[in-house]
């Protein structure tokens, strides 16, 4: 079973904060960490932490961040094949800010990220065609992402696609041949122009994506839980009780996790269950990948609940 995560990676530069400065106010703040992170590569690390055989399609910069990157992918098993430099070009960058609640707000420079074009997943096809399932978010071309959906439909991939940062420019028609579409609360929102403050407008804003054409969509709800909706109906899970440090990327958590255990068991609940454990622990610690826990935490952790 292999995993295809054709996406972004970016460097976390993550500042602890107590608040956000005012326009022209210097703030001191009272940490801060650096980290390999984006979208992509943070789903390819979970599934990877998870027991995954994961391939990686990204491209990195020509400076000192890119080294680091890919020698992080090697590190977690990860095939690197298909991570690529460009000359020229910075790696993805993304400054953080946690407060202190955990909550996190991202900027993101895409740098070497944006490189990553339609030829390059034809180039892979050979290697590509042999994959189980394939990840997509949205911190590369849309071009791209539309390509590698093709891609999955005429190859009878399963494509999972977590539309985040949630664009409006996204073409619902064209992500419909999609298996999984994965956003959080707020990107719904923006996909949908619909509230998904209660758990009710959340369902509703998913059925509208349904009737447009989206087979099953997974709403991450942070510490509310996830809602699975599809043409069969809506199944709400409850998000673990933990203390929450830093929630950056919790969401790429769920999504790699859910990903190993769906292309091994086919079952969408029991992956939905496992993905939600697996994030619960990861807003346990600081950082994005560096907070991901190993299996055997994951499998005590459930058991004690
Ligand atoms: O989802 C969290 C991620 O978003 C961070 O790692 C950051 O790099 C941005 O891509």
């Amino acid at each position: 079973m292999k995993i295809a995560v054709i996406g972004s990676n970016m460097v976390d530069l993550t500042s602890y904060i107590e608040r956000m400065p005012q326009i022209g106010e210097t703030l001191e703040a009272p940490s801060f960490e650096m980290g390999c992170g984006g979208k992509g590569a943070n789903q390819a690390v979970a599934a990877a932490k998870c027991g995954a055989d994961v391939l990686m399609m990204t491209k990195v910069g020509d400076d000192a961040f890119a080294d680091n990157t890919i020698k992080n992918f090697q590190k977690m098993g990860i095939d690197t094949t298909y991570v690529q430099k460009v000359a020229g070009v910075s790696s993805g960058v993304a400054p953080i800010f946690v407060d202190k609640d955990g909550r996190n707000s991202i900027l993101i420079i895409k740098g070497a990220n944006n490189y990553l074009l339609p030829a390059d997943i034809d180039a892979a096809a050979k290697d590509l065609s042999a994959c189980d399932l394939i990840i997509l978010q949205l911190e590369i071309k849309l071009e791209t992402v539309y390509h590698a959906i093709e891609f999955g439909e005429q190859h009878h991939i399963p494509v999972l696609l977590n539309p985040a940062p949630a664009t409006k420019e996204l073409d619902i028609e064209k992500v419909c041949h999609c298996t999984f579409f994965m956003p959080n609360e707020s990107e719904l929102a923006i996909l949908t122009g619909r509230p998904t403050s209660t758990d009710d407008e959340v369902k509703a804003a998913a059925e509208m994506l349904i009737e447009k054409g989206l087979k099953d969509v997974i709403v991450t709800l942070g510490g509310r839980g996830s809602l699975w909706v599809s043409a069969n109906g809506s199944k709400m899970l409850p998000a673990f009780t933990v203390d929450t440090v830093d929630t950056s990327g919790a969401g790429d958590a769920f999504i790699g996790c859910f990903a190993n255990h769906y292309v091994k068991t086919h079952d969408v609940w029991a992956s939905m269950r496992q993905a939600s454990a697996f994030a619960a622990l990861s807003v346990t610690k600081k950082g994005t990948q560096k907070s991901y826990p190993a299996p055997a935490e994951v499998d005590a952790f459930l058991q004690k609940c």
